[in-house]
């Protein structure tokens, strides 16, 4: 890649994964080893400093692993993760744990991510106790702040989870994810469990805290419509690889691969042949399609997509696919014009929502 930033080597990303690979053993009924499931297998990338990278893809295709390998919550078999520039195995135990304040997670459940037996204050400042944020006087104020930086009135910090909609839950997870102060936040699947109003309102909560705060922001999606508001890059995953990675607005305007095409001829209103294209399942991550993974479900396949592992290489982004100079325009002129028309008439719905739950 081109240094033409010339901030390479003065500014670390915040984040960046080199060549990581991670699988899981399969064993069957009695326990025998049947292969593995190479959940993630080399992936590479960059998440620049108060950026929003989305990770997108269908169910299985390693989304999840990838952000726990990021947030080293689960180590990679090989390759490289770099937090700053640094590569947390070099650090000591002690020295991980305090490094936890800077990296969060957030659940797509929030009923499951929230303890029952914990009041929201309780919940809220357990990990300020945890890295010492504040001292315990000032642990209410603290737990108060938080709440109305997430649009919950600061009251309701003495109430109990099961009293609270799924949307007022997953602001109090992400109040719970601020308290130590992250500067790199994933969200795995955040608002995929909440209903679509309510989707909005807590995207359009998160894309304000990521502006105030300066956050970097891993955001994990099966749904591009989720994902095209407030990425700032996007990377397509298929059976544990990126197919296509790049600036949000070429990947979606402009999409390169032909699952890339795929997904987005699904989105609601996007047009017909989507759903033809995406027939069939997933193959088995265990034993996958040799040469493109995708090759098995893709309508342009040729002997060389059998044969060959295709490059992710740059197209004016990353894409991988053998075929790319002789596929056809990714989408009309005209129902490109037409997506444009579909994208605002889509950022107007969700401006509409931030007015509170
Ligand atoms: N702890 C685990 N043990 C065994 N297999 C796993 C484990 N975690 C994930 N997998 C498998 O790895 C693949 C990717 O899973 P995941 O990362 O959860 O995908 P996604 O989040 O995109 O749905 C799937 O085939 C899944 O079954
Ligand atoms: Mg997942």
């Amino acid at each position: 890649m081109s240094g033409a930033g010339g901030k390479i080597g003065v500014t670390a990303p915040m984040l960046e994964l080199r060549d990581v690979a991670r699988a899981f053993p399969v064993r069957d009924a009695l326990g025998r080893s049947k292969g593995a499931v190479r959940a993630v297998d080399g992936v590479s990338l960059s998440v620049p400093r108060g950026s929003v990278l989305a990770i997108v893809g269908e169910s299985g295709c390693g989304k999840s692993t990838l952000g726990r390998l990021a947030l080293r919550l689960i180590e990679p078999d090989s390759g490289s993760i770099l937090f700053e520039g640094e590569d947390l195995r070099s650090l000591s135990a002690a020295a991980l744990r305090a490094r936890r304040r800077d990296m969060q997670l957030i659940f797509q459940d929030p009923f499951a991510s929230l303890d029952p037996r914990m009041t929201v204050e309780q919940a809220v400042a357990e990990p300020l106790r945890l890295h010492g944020i504040v001292p315990r006087a000032k642990e209410r104020d603290r737990v108060a702040e938080l709440l109305s930086r997430v649009g919950l009135r600061p009251e309701l910090a003495r109430r109990w989870p099961h009293e609270f909609s799924g949307g007022q839950r997953q602001r109090i997870a992400i109040a719970r994810a601020l308290a130590s102060g992250p500067k790199l936040i994933v969200g795995d699947e955040p608002v995929s469990a909440l209903d679509v109003s309510v989707q909005a309102q807590v995207i359009n909560l998160l894309q304000d805290l990521i502006r105030e705060l300066g956050l970097t922001f891993v955001l994990i999606s099966h749904d591009l419509g989720v994902v095209r508001h407030i990425a700032d890059r996007v990377a397509v995953m298929y059976l544990g690889r990126i197919v296509e990675e790049g600036p949000a607005a070429e990947v979606f305007g402009n999409p390169k691969h032909p699952y890339t095409r795929a997904l987005l001829a699904a989105v609601p209103g996007q047009g017909r042949g989507a759903a033809a294209l995406l027939e069939g399942d997933v193959p088995s991550p265990i034993n996958p399609p040799s040469g493109c993974r995708f090759r098995t479900r893709c309508p342009h396949a040729e002997a060389i997509c059998a044969e060959q592992v295709p490059p992710l290489a740059d197209h004016g982004h990353r894409a991988a696919c053998h075929l790319q100079h002789q596929l056809p325009p990714a989408i009309a002129r005209h129902e490109r014009d037409a997506g444009g028309e579909r994208l605002k008439r889509l950022q107007a719905f969700f401006s509409d929502q931030r007015t509170g739950e």
